[in-house]
């Protein structure tokens, strides 16, 4: 089943092909960092803007990239939640438009559930059941997969999601949105040790997470430092940031899956690429004796294969959508139904 697949959710147009969940025909991307970097941040009207006139080129480029025209799709996927309003409104008309012109099925997909189907593509033979650590700009879960289209959260985080830890603390060290990544890049530099910084714990709820600690204690390092006229070390703390995230996440997900006994287990989101998480992830899976799976970078970030691939799923138990379709700001993975 090839299945054309449309995300906007956030500052990335994307379109994708994919065949029976797990082969990628084509997966193009149209990055909008650039423009909203000049902003420090998305702006909600210009991705909106970007995404109206982007989505026919790059959806020609991506049935071009899998040699096939509209009329050789079986269906039609695309993002409905959660993401900025009148970006997810851009893809779902798209789509919507498409299905009825060509009398193809309509699938809704959950832009969450669209990560973690990203490990799919990446590895033909994993398979629910799994736990999973969702990490994005919006997202902290850690999720028990108990089939392609079900979920259980099992913890979360309590205040910022870790990527808007990331985004924030980055932009406090003077560096460039997105500050995920600018941080990885400048951690790869130094090592941790230099700073201390908090890690709390949330009473009661062992699975769950807090970052708002750790972005307050980096504001007033950087603070401080001004005041006295210091220099700040950003290379030594943005390493010990990471190596703090790192130690949280995994920490996390790995008490986790010994609690709940799964030998099997995977991250995804945006965050999923940092450098430092990967191989604590890796260090602490190989140390507990558990698989771990990741997406390749490329599949980390927001793309429309993963779309595609949570779709056949969804397809398969009976899924689609009809032309009063609309698109959602929040809804929790485990309410899509
Ligand atoms: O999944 P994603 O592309 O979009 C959302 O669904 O939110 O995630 C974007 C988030 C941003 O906060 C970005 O800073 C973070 O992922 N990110 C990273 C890295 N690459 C992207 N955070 C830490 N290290 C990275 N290498
Ligand atoms: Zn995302």
């Amino acid at each position: 089943m090839k299945i054309l697949a449309i995300e906007t959710s956030c500052d990335e147009t994307a379109c994708a092909v994919v065949e029976d969940g797990r082969r990628v025909l084509s997966s193009i991307v149209y990055s909008q960092i650039d423009e909203h970097r000049l902003y420090g941040g998305v702006v909600p009207e210009i991705a909106s803007r970007r995404h109206i006139e982007q989505i026919c080129p790059v959806c020609d480029k991506a049935l071009a990239g899998a040699g096939l025209s509209l009329s050789a799709l079986d269906a039609v996927a695309v993002t409905y939640a959660p993401g900025l309003i009148g970006a997810l409104l851009v893809g779902v008309n798209f789509a919507k438009g498409l299905s009825f012109a060509l009398s193809k099925p309509l699938i809704p997909v959950h832009h969450i559930r669209g990560h973690i189907a990203a490990c799919y593509l990446a590895h033909p033979g994993l398979a629910p059941p799994f736990l999973c650590l969702v990490v994005s700009g919006g997202h902290s879960h850690i999720v028990e997969v108990t089939g392609y289209t079900s979920f259980k959260v099992i913890g979360k985080t309590r205040d910022d999601a870790a990527g808007e830890a990331f985004d924030k603390a980055a932009r406090v060290l003077g560096l460039p949105y997105p500050g995920g990544v600018e941080i990885d890049k400048l951690a790869g530099t130094a090592s941790p040790g230099a700073y201390k910084l908090p890690s709390p714990k949330v009473d009661g709820r062992p699975f769950d997470m807090s970052f708002s600690g750790l972005k307050t204690a980096v504001v007033n390092l950087a603070h401080n430092a001004k005041q006295k006229g210091e220099e700040l070390d950003t290379a030594a703390l943005a390493a010990d940031f990471s190596a703090t995230v790192a130690d949280i996440l995994a920490s996390r997900l790995l008490a986790a899956a010994d609690q709940y006994g799964y030998k099997t287990i995977a991250c995804a989101g945006g965050v999923s690429a940092n450098t430092q998480l990967r191989e604590r992830l890796k260090r602490d899976a190989d140390a507990a004796g558990i698989a771990l799976y990741l997406p390749p970078l490329s599949l980390c970030i927001d793309n429309a294969a993963m779309i595609g691939a949570q779709a056949f799923y969804e397809y398969k138990t009976g899924k689609t959508a009809n032309q009063t379709l609309n698109a959602y700001a929040s809804m929790a993975i485990d309410m899509d139904n």
